[in-house]
């Protein structure tokens, strides 16, 4: 079936446009210029879903950054967080003394991000802060600060831009919100 076949089925309505999220990297971009100037962060992108708005964000950054990756999984394959975080990749970059900017696609409970900067902290990083591009607030289960985002949204799962639903639909251009139905089909499974 054409790919844009299968968006149209799953997609309810879109959240954000292309222009939209652009207009969220140049302003949080900015910020980060500012915040940051005369430093040399290290940016550290959350993989899978973080990939498309790390590379628009540091471009709107002008600041001189080194970029590194960590996998940390929090969702599995599915849509409801277990709960419980897993290291499935490490950074490469020593972070002690370092300012470190954690670079995140959505948060939701919380509970990723919280194991992402308590470890870089205990690691011995000057600071740690975190950009995300989404701002899910429904669900919080810890007080992670989430010092820089996007845009708030609503408890609806939403996908495109990185976001995935069962690993696939990151290249959509758009961030839209997954129709009910197809959670709760995924759900019966
Ligand atoms: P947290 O640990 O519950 O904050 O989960 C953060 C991770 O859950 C994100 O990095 C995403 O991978 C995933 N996630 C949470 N909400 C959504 C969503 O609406 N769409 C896609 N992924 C999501």
């Amino acid at each position: 079936m054409p790919k844009n076949d299968n968006i149209n089925r799953i997609i309810d309505h879109k959240l954000f446009t292309e222009d939209d999220i652009h207009q969220m990297c140049v302003r949080l971009g900015k910020q980060l210029t500012e915040d940051y100037a005369g430093k040399k962060p290290l940016i550290v992108g959350a993989l899978k879903g973080a990939i498309f708005f790390l590379t628009d964000l540091v471009r709107e950054m002008d600041v001189e950054e080194e970029i590194d990756f960590m996998d940390v999984s929090s969702y599995g394959d599915g849509f409801v967080s277990s709960g419980k975080v897993d290291l499935i990749t490490d950074l490469t970059t020593d972070v002690k003394d370092r300012d470190v900017l954690i670079v995140e696609d959505i948060v939701d409970t919380g509970l990723t991000l919280k194991y992402m900067k308590d470890m870089l902290k205990e690691r011995g990083a000057k600071s740690v802060k975190c950009c995300v591009l989404l701002n899910k607030e429904a669900n919080r289960a810890t007080d992670v600060e989430i010092e820089y985002y996007g845009s708030k949204v609503g408890n609806e799962f939403v996908v495109g831009y990185g976001l995935d639903f069962m690993n696939a639909f990151r290249n959509i251009k758009y961030i839209g919100v997954l129709k009910p139905e197809v959670i709760k089909l995924a759900d019966n499974k």
